[in-house]
């Protein structure tokens, strides 16, 4: 008996460090989610998995520049990214997070066996150190000019502009992101895996997976020539899983150390939810499993270099059958920018279109094999003259005819003609074809063969010209709207993978049963629809976008990137999803304070420390504020406060409370104030 295929597909854990913009969607998102769907569709045993990654320097730096806790900043961008994943139909089993108990068990065990077994090295080295912030400087903590390509801003792990990897202490004029002083050296110990160890191993498991993409391949096989090195995977940091040996105070493991194992972690949170806690083991304790990893280009040394030999050196596990890497997604011509705000971002998105035409265009436009760009232009062309004029058009068009001359009800077959039979064979190979693009991951061809069925339906409407035979011959006539409802039928469910909301709604219009997405995809090859099968109204599939929004969207792209426009700029206001009722509001007590006393925290650049009066009550509250305002300006202000927040201790402070500020998209911040001289204490509602 032949067993079904087993995949676990997986798609990079985004960091929880802020909102998710199109090129998240295309490179590691989108196609992990066309080839899950559609292995579903094909009856594999598939579970595809991802998370947050939710330690490291990159959320840090992120909660220190907003004056915040890194609990806070993981906790506001998981809720928000998970949101957007689901609001785009990223269909994950499990959305896990790398903060849960269940990773932070996993990671220390992988960390204990291979300590354990003797492998990781211990080295005493010199690392650098901000004096004034009085802590060590890991990764991203440093940034400096690159030592390959000159670089200004490169980062201490990695040149964003060359995609070299590189060592913070080959940084040309380091300077720390903390204080934004020169870091001095001072020593201190970490543990080393010595990837050295395991080169051979490496190369022959590479030998092995012939079938990987060329650049994947040749990106791993240049690492080797180099010859693999020491690698350190400990940190001085606060923030993270903490090093279970002794003599480790103050050290974490180093994020992409554990990030990966949040693969592992989250099928077995999976396989907890779902009542079965072992099933876990079916993919990752099972050689004949497909692992797939789902990248962007730029982790493709963590996912098929250390990742790999990680799981060597722990023994027993599933290693990757596949690492699928994507090139980049430009935007207009130009790279995309988080900091700089030069992004679509999904929430901005999604207040203004649906979401299938973006994984339509994004799909069609897939960075493959090369980056690719993304345009506003672009996208308005293949949502109205592909999803509109040719997909939308041929569905609806046919379910129109069957409406308006044959009630509504799926007419007779009958006997069919040349261009009839010539339709049914092409259907019945689409299946294949489209399958056979998908499994090797080219869902931009995938995409086209799936366009081609319905561009050669829709000449097979134009030929048999129903709205002559309509009026001479209606038999004939039944026979073609027949097999374009068969052809509409087989096109809900090669959308399925791509366009998973509009297929629904096809799947209503043609009132089929059950679940679209829990169709065989082998039978949109055949005839299934029967005759006189009733229809439910058609209803348009999909909406044309005018020029003056997509205007809108151009002009909104420059200003978010010209710094000097001097046009009011105004802040998407993401579609609201989860309303909170009015009870929820009142949990929130606003209040008028006045600012009694303002200093900055030494060694911070952002915080500042200030007493304030909330009605008779004298209050400390640590705020971020510092770059956006002189302390000394600050006493005698009337401010808002939340008063009900449960105190924290930032900084070894005691903060009881929060201030009110507006931000600007480029992060200013204007503090909230009251218009009309009013009490201390004085409730807001
Ligand atoms: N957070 C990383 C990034 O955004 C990706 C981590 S993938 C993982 O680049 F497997 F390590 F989790
Ligand atoms: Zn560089």
């Amino acid at each position: 008996m032949s067993k079904k295929e087993q995949i676990l597909v997986t798609s990079a854990l985004p960091y929880a460090n802020g909102p998710l913009h199109i090129g998240h969607l295309a490179g590691a998102y989108l196609p992990a989610d066309i080839f899950t769907r559609y292995h579903r569709l094909k009856g594999s045993d598939i579970v595809f998995i991802c998370g947050s990654d939710e330690h490291g320097v990159a959320i840090t730096i992120r909660a220190e520049q907003d004056g915040v806790r890194p609990q806070e900043i993981i906790d506001r961008y998981h809720e928000l990214n998970k949101g957007s994943f689901e609001r785009f139909g990223m269909s994950f089993d499990n959305y896990s997070r790398t903060s849960l108990p269940i990773h932070h068990e996993t990671g220390r065990d992988f960390f204990l066996d291979i300590y354990n077994k003797g492998i990781l090295k211990k080295k005493q080295e010199k690392q650098f150190y901000d004096e004034q912030a009085g802590m060590f400087l890991p990764d991203r903590y440093v940034e400096g000019t690159c030592p390959k390509c000159n670089e200004e801003g490169a980062r201490g792990d990695q040149c964003e502009k060359c995609g070299s990897d590189l060592n913070q202490t080959d940084l040309i004029n380091p300077i720390s992101k903390v204080s934004g002083k020169r870091p001095v050296l001072r020593e201190t110990s970490h543990w080393y895996f010595p990837l050295g160890d395991f080169q051979d191993k490496l190369k022959n498991y590479l030998d092995q997976r012939p079938w990987w993409k060329e650049n994947v391949r040749n990106y791993c096989y240049g690492w080797i020539k180099q010859g693999l090195q020491d690698r350190a995977v400990t940190r001085d940091l606060n923030w993270g899983i903490k090093v279970p040996v002794d003599g480790a105070d103050g050290k974490v493991i180093y994020v992409w150390f554990e990030a990966v194992l949040g693969y592992i972690s989250s099928t077995r949170e999976w396989a907890q939810k779902i009542g079965q806690p072992q099933r876990w083991k079916d993919y990752w304790q099972n050689e004949n499993c497909k692992l797939i990893h789902f990248i962007g280009k730029d982790n493709i040394v963590f996912h098929a270099v250390m990742f790999p030999i990680f799981l060597m050196a722990k023994a027993g596990y599933t290693l990757p059958q596949d690492v699928p890497a994507n090139e980049f997604l430009n935007l207009e011509g130009r790279k995309i920018s988080t900091s700089r705000n030069y992004a679509i971002w999904l929430e901005d998105y999604l207040a203004h279109f649906p979401p299938d035409p973006l994984r339509y265009c994004l799909a069609a436009i897939a960075p493959e094999t090369k980056d690719a760009d993304f345009s506003w232009k672009d996208f308005q062309t293949r949502n109205n003259s592909e999803l509109v004029g040719i997909l939308g058009n041929f569905v609806n068009r046919s379910l129109t005819f069957a409406h308006k001359y044959f009630d509504g009800q799926v007419p007779a077959q009958g006997r069919l003609d040349g261009l009839d039979k010539k339709m049914l064979q092409l259907l019945a190979k689409a299946p294949e074809r489209i399958g056979a693009c998908i499994e090797k991951y080219t869902v931009r061809q995938a995409l086209r063969e799936v366009m081609d069925v319905a561009r050669e339906a829709n000449k097979y409407f134009n030929d048999k010209e129903p709205w002559r035979s309509v009026k001479n011959n209606k038999q004939e006539c039944g026979t073609t709207i027949n097999i374009c409802v068969q052809v509409s039928r087989a096109l809900a469910i090669f959308m399925a993978p791509f366009l998973p909301h509009s297929a629904v709604k096809l799947w209503h219009l043609l009132n089929q049963d059950g679940d679209i997405h829990k169709q065989q995809w082998a039978s949109a090859g055949t005839v299934f629809v029967a005759d006189g099968h009733p229809l439910n109204p058609p209803e348009i599939l999909f909406s044309k976008i005018e020029d003056d929004v997509i205007t809108a969207e151009i002009d909104k792209l420059k200003s978010n990137s010209s710094s000097e426009s001097e046009t009011k700029k105004t802040i998407a206001v993401p579609a609201a999803t989860d309303k909170i009722s009015f009870a929820d509001f009142q949990k929130v007590d606003l209040r008028v304070a006045t600012i009694l006393q303002a200093e900055k925290v030494a060694k911070t650049d952002k915080l500042l420390q200030l007493q304030v009066q909330i009605g008779d009550e004298k209050r400390q509250i640590i705020a971020g504020m510092a770059e956006h305002t002189a302390p000394e300006d600050l006493p005698g202000k009337t401010v808002v406060v939340v008063a009900n927040l449960k105190p924290a201790k930032i900084r070894g402070l005691e903060s009881q409370g929060m201030l009110l500020a507006a931000e600007s998209e480029d992060g200013k911040l204007s503090l909230l104030t009251v218009e009309k001289e009013i009490e201390s204490g004085a409730k807001i509602r």
